[in-house]
């Protein structure tokens, strides 16, 4: 899968590229990132991305032409849908992770100051998609975000696919509680039964305690319930 990302500060990607699962990831050839530095689709002598909102107010606006190129640029070697981050977008779950991952590749294209000409939206037929109802100061960490959700859900980019299927959300359940040795830590005790080797004993635990988890913690969050798909 070929992720295209279109950003003022490509470099605040190389951290994810080349790090853990993703870094593995593109390393093995089961991903590709490209990053494209909007500058470079600037035409004047300043390299100028941004400029005054037409009506006023503060904060500058992401001009459109270089967004329009970069992705006319992109679209020939990648023909998956167009996101752009933004705080107003739809809100980004574990479902739309799963639909993205069935994609040939995602463009993301990172706002920043005030926000884009809503002409690339409208033009490009984009989709907005938020992180969260809070307000970053651009796109790149929530593109950070969706690269790692999606990606961790190609098939061969974790090293064990059973951890899907146990995922928090996937089966409109969060994960049950984990622990590992030592089997007592100041004086906090593992449960008994996941010492017990009693496999059919330990699955219905499991069950119960990402039920209750799933009640006390998630229920009722959007996120959560449109887990299914
Ligand atoms: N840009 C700024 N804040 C954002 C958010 N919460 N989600 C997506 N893009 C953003």
């Amino acid at each position: 899968m070929r992720f295209d990302v279109v950003s003022v500060f490509p470099g605040m990607f190389e951290p994810l590229l080349n790090f853990g699962v993703v870094g593995r990831a593109i390393a093995g050839g089961l991903l590709e990132v490209r990053l494209h530095d909007l500058r470079e689709f600037a035409h004047d002598r300043h390299r100028q991305v941004d400029d005054m909102a037409y009506g006023g107010g503060p904060g500058m606006v992401l001009k459109p032409e270089p967004i329009f190129e970069a992705v006319d640029a992109i679209k020939p070697e990648n023909p998956g849908p167009v996101i752009l981050l933004e705080p107003w977008g739809e809100p980004f779950t574990q479902a739309l992770a799963r639909e993205l991952a069935g994609e040939p590749g995602v463009t993301l294209v990172c706002g920043r100051y005030e926000g884009i000409d809503d002409r690339v939206r409208e033009g490009l037929a984009a989709r907005e998609v938020s992180i969260g109802d809070y307000v970053l100061t651009g796109g790149e960490l929530p593109a950070m975000v969706v690269i790692d959700a999606v990606a961790r859900l190609r098939p061969g980019v974790l090293g064990e696919p059973e951890s899907l299927d146990r995922d928090s959300f996937t089966a409109d359940l969060v994960g049950y509680p984990q622990y590992t040795r030592p089997a007592e830590f100041r004086g906090l005790k593992v449960p008994e039964v996941l010492l017990s080797g009693n496999h059919r004993s330990i699955e219905a635990w499991r069950r119960q305690e990402a039920a209750r988890r799933t009640k006390a913690r998630v229920a009722g969050r959007t996120s959560a319930r449109s887990g299914k798909s």
